[in-house]
């Protein structure tokens, strides 16, 4: 068979091997086996030094232009052949999207938390200082720093849980104040956050474990008006511009005067009381500030302590206390920060 007629032969075979092939994969080594380098259609060109000159240029031209025509005809059944596979492969791996999705439940900062962040604001905002504070505390800090004399029955108040001779589970935050008074000289303004602890009935408006907070400032001349001043400030901050604060004698034994506090109801709207009570106040007792040695002539400071379930409570309606500590995600899902 002449050179001429194999260019034709191959051309053929090969045509065949390309309608033959199943899959893009055996397409590419057909066409390596035919256009390759060292391909059936290539190694012809080899032979062109055994023709005469005249025919060199002929079988050149013959052989480039079936090279031509297959790859033609390569290249339309490979995009063939990747068609259908992709389409297997996307069917193979399509979405079913009748099937459920799946839930992504975000967390979000339980409610009292948020609370807590309001209060901390509000306070930092009017210039007082935040300290971590020990929730075992000594009996010291708890009570006698703090102006309760020995066995004095103010103490049965805040029955608490003694955990030997010389510490308790604070029963109120306003424990903190002696730690301040021990490691700070005035003036200074600071607050505290967190747990206390008292033997107490549990029921809706009372817990063994509940949040305070406490704030105290000591400087010259501090009177009954900057507390008055700092807890309307506090309470507008807080609740919006048209608070007013009220204050009723009270007994604490680190206070003289005295006071429980209250605000006028945020939340009439909602119904309830004309005033809301927050918590106690007063000035700080001269016996405290002299037992650590500051000058009564020239000092003299503020004191205010309130329950953090208690603004929460209000402010959301909450009827029971115990639903904070509940657990129970139908609840705690309400309070979006
Ligand atoms: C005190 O604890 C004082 N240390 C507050 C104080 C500070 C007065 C500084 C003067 C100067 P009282 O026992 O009233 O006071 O508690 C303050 C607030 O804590 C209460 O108004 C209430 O909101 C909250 N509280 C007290 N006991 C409980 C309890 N068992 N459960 C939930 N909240 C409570």
């Amino acid at each position: 068979m002449s050179s001429f007629d194999l260019v034709s032969k191959i051309e053929t075979e090969a045509n065949l091997a390309i309608s033959n092939a199943s899959s893009v994969s055996v397409l590419k080594e057909t066409e390596i086996k035919f256009l390759g380098r060292n391909g059936a259609l290539t190694s012809l060109l080899r032979e062109v030094g055994n023709l005469s000159s005249e025919e060199k240029p002929l079988f050149g031209k013959l052989v480039n232009e079936a090279k031509s025509r297959l790859q033609t005809a390569f290249d339309l059944k490979k995009s063939d052949l990747s068609k259908i596979e992709n389409a297997k492969k996307t069917a193979s791996e399509s979405l079913d999207l009748t099937m459920p999705g799946r839930k992504f439940s975000v967390g979000l900062p339980h409610v009292l938390s948020q609370t807590i962040d309001r209060i901390r604001n509000s306070l930092l905002g009017l210039g007082f200082e935040y300290i971590e504070t020990p929730e075992l505390e000594d009996i010291k800090y708890n009570f006698l720093s703090l102006n309760y004399p020995p066995d004095h029955p103010a103490m049965d108040d805040q029955d608490t849980f003694y955990v030997d001779n010389n510490r308790v589970l604070r029963t109120q935050c306003t424990a903190f104040q002696g730690r301040v008074f021990e490691s700070t000289k005035p003036p200074f303004r600071k607050f505290t956050i967190g747990r206390c602890f008292r033997n107490e009935a549990v029921d809706k408006t009372h817990g063994h474990t509940f949040l305070q907070v406490d704030v105290f400032m000591v400087d010259k001349g501090v009177s009954m008006a900057h507390l008055k001043g700092t807890l309307s400030l506090f309470a507008r901050a807080m609740f919006g511009e048209d608070i007013h604060v009220r204050f009723r004698p009270d007994f604490f034994p680190f206070v003289e005067p005295g006071v429980d506090y209250s605000i006028t109801n945020p939340f009439k709207k909602a119904g309830g009381a004309n005033w809301l009570e927050l918590g106690g106040a007063g000035l700080v007792h001269p016996n405290i500030l002299e037992s650590f040695g500051i000058n009564t002539d020239e000092y003299s400071g503020f004191a205010f302590g309130l329950g953090v379930e208690r603004i929460a409570m209000t402010q959301f309606g909450i009827d029971d206390l115990r639903l904070f500590f509940d657990n129970d995600l139908r609840f705690l899902e309400q309070f979006q920060a």
